[in-house]
């Protein structure tokens, strides 16, 4: 695999301060070696610069940057359709706002190629709030609704040249949902894997139906990643953290369920916030998990059976 680190430095769409710095945290705690080590091919591209504000205005009061967020999606769909071209690019942010501009880049690039994207979505929260329906006015609240063309979003965030289609959504480890996002995800086709599901059935089945969907299609996959998918106990670098998370194991066994399917095809690593880490375990454990996508593994082959 040839992967490409893009650098997202944004933090305007979160609550508070500190995702800017999540890129440099990855880079520190050693990501590109423990890609390199698995004999993947890297290139580190560095990180985007900030654009200049959008000229946006947005009825919505409560809104927090909306100008600088517009413009970083702008920008980087942009980037991420370049990306795309060729490689698994690996967007290192900043905060969940980034993915309403990697997957809207990947999803142009992927409607090019006839091939339907699909995306799987590891956080705490759906993000499915529109402009008009966020409460918190955070941005990163925001980006599933906005990709998968949902109202809310005209005059504030620029216009989608390909959208997500909901029904090849799947959103796994969700616990915090907002009423407004409750209602819109009710009734538009995402499958909500929340953590009910994953206690009643275990994270493999429910994973493996999605990714046997996926193959069916011949599908590329887009995984984007939230830090409070994760259990705040192993976690602890973000700022929105949600009791009751995925496990150290579980979210291995994702990783390396989605390195045996093949099908990953770009990825973000979203809402690191280093401000509020421990000693780098969180960046650490990011790398670790990334290194399972990627192929890193216990033993070489099964040398067992039932
Ligand atoms: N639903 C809440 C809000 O709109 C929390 C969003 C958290 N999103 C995230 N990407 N961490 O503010
Ligand atoms: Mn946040
Ligand atoms: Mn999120
Ligand atoms: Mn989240």
């Amino acid at each position: 695999k040839h992967c490409k680190l893009i650098g997202v430095p944004v933090q305007e769409g979160a609550g508070r301060l500190g995702c800017e710095m999540g890129p440099s945290s990855l880079r520190t705690a050693g990501l590109a070696a423990a890609i390199t080590g698995l004999g993947h091919r890297l290139s580190d591209l560095g990180n985007l610069s900030a654009p200049p504000a959008s000229q946006v205005h947005h009825p919505n009061p409560a809104l927090k940057n909306l100008p600088e967020i517009s413009a970083w999606v702008e920008l980087l769909s942009q980037a991420a359709y370049d990306a795309s071209a060729e490689g698994m690019p690996i967007f290192m942010g900043g905060d969940h706002s980034i993915a309403a501009g990697t997957v809207a880049g990947i999803a142009r690039r992927a409607a090019e190629t006839g091939r339907p994207l699909f995306m799987l979505w590891l956080d705490a929260h759906p993000d499915f709030h529109s402009l008009e329906s966020t409460v918190s006015g955070n941005i990163h609240g925001t980006p599933v609704a906005y990709l998968t063309g949902q109202a809310g979003f005209g005059g504030g965030l620029p216009p989608l040249r390909a959208t997500l289609d909901p029904k090849r959504v799947a959103m796994l480890g969700i616990r915090s949902v907002d009423p407004a996002e409750r209602r819109a995800l009710g009734h538009c086709g995402v499958s909500v894997f929340d953590m009910r599901a994953i206690d009643e059935h275990g994270i493999a089945p429910l994973l493996s139906r999605f990714l046997d969907r996926v193959t069916a299609e011949n599908g590329l996959l887009h995984v984007s990643f939230d830090v409070d998918f994760l259990d705040p106990s192993i976690a602890p670098a973000v700022g929105t953290t949600v009791p009751g998370g995925a496990t150290f194991r579980e979210a291995h066994l994702v990783m390396e369920m989605l390195h045996d399917s093949g099908l990953v095809s770009s990825l973000d690593l979203v809402e690191l916030n280093p401000f509020l880490d421990e000693r780098g375990r969180t960046a650490t454990l990011l790398v670790d998990l990334v290194a399972s996508l990627l192929g890193r593994r216990v033993m070489d082959r099964p040398t067992w059976s039932f």
